[in-house]
């Protein structure tokens, strides 16, 4: 990750302004590997040294990355002057400057979503020239019969005449009783799982993202929660299974 300047870090991870951290460092109340550091533009090597404000250690990081268990009724944005939003439900400790969700869950969707401060990490996640695959599950008004999967995997024609590319597709049936199928697509066209599902005759309930790449939604994470993916975690999303 290299060298980076310590009050960038202390405001990145105190999530306080830059000028706030130069205060901080300048009142002696940032120690560098147990020494007072009074200089703003000290370099700080992220993965070796140690840094503590106020005599609380740290361990000092770049980029967060969260898993939040999104609930329905908050909008996948950063801000919004009416509604809630994703970054809104992080909780302070998790905090940061410049969180943002890595795409968008409609409002009503449930499900995994990644909110990180990292623009290049999201490119990668969101692009779809990275082939990265995401898998929702979906509660349906009816059935889904084996026509149905074989013209959602050959890739799906929507009424708009948008061409999607071919999914993944399972049928199951949810423990309640209720009709539902998985669906694995590589695309983030708007509304996409619901314009498919609908262009086969059906409707989608419900709809929950369970995994992006091979990282599955964490099963203790209840809808609402989020947590700090590890290292090893951030790098599943790319891998395909
Ligand atoms: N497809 C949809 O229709 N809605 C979502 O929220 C995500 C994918």
């Amino acid at each position: 990750m290299g060298l980076k300047r310590l009050d960038k870090l202390i405001a990145l991870n105190c999530n306080v302004s830059r000028k706030d951290a130069r205060k901080l460092i300048k009142d002696s109340a940032v120690s560098v590997n147990g020494r007072i550091c009074l200089r703003a533009e000290e370099l700080i090597d992220v993965e070796a040294d140690d840094v503590s404000v106020k005599g609380y250690n740290f361990t000092i990081k770049e980029h967060v990355y969260i898993m939040l268990n999104k609930p329905k009724g908050v909008v996948s944005a950063t801000r919004d002057p009416a509604k809630k939003t994703v970054v809104d439900i992080i909780p302070d400790d998790l905090k940061r400057k410049s969180l943002f969700p890595c795409g968008r869950l409609d409002r009503d969707t449930t499900g995994l979503l990644i909110i990180t401060d990292d623009g290049a990490y999201a490119h990668r996640i969101m692009s779809p020239s990275h082939h990265v695959y995401k898998t929702y599950e979906a509660v349906l008004s009816y059935p889904l019969y084996d026509e149905d999967i074989a013209k959602l995997e050959a890739g799906i024609t929507l009424d708009d005449g948008t061409e999607c590319l071919p999914a993944k597709v399972e049928a199951f049936t949810t423990s309640d009783g209720l009709p539902a199928g998985r669906i694995r697509i590589r695309e983030g066209k708007y509304h996409q799982v619901k314009r498919m599902f609908a262009a086969v005759g059906n409707h989608v309930e419900q709809l929950r993202r369970i995994q992006i790449g091979t990282l599955h939604l964490d099963p203790n994470l209840p809808e609402g929660e989020s947590r700090e993916l590890t290292d090893e975690e951030t790098q599943l999303v790319f891998i395909d299974e």
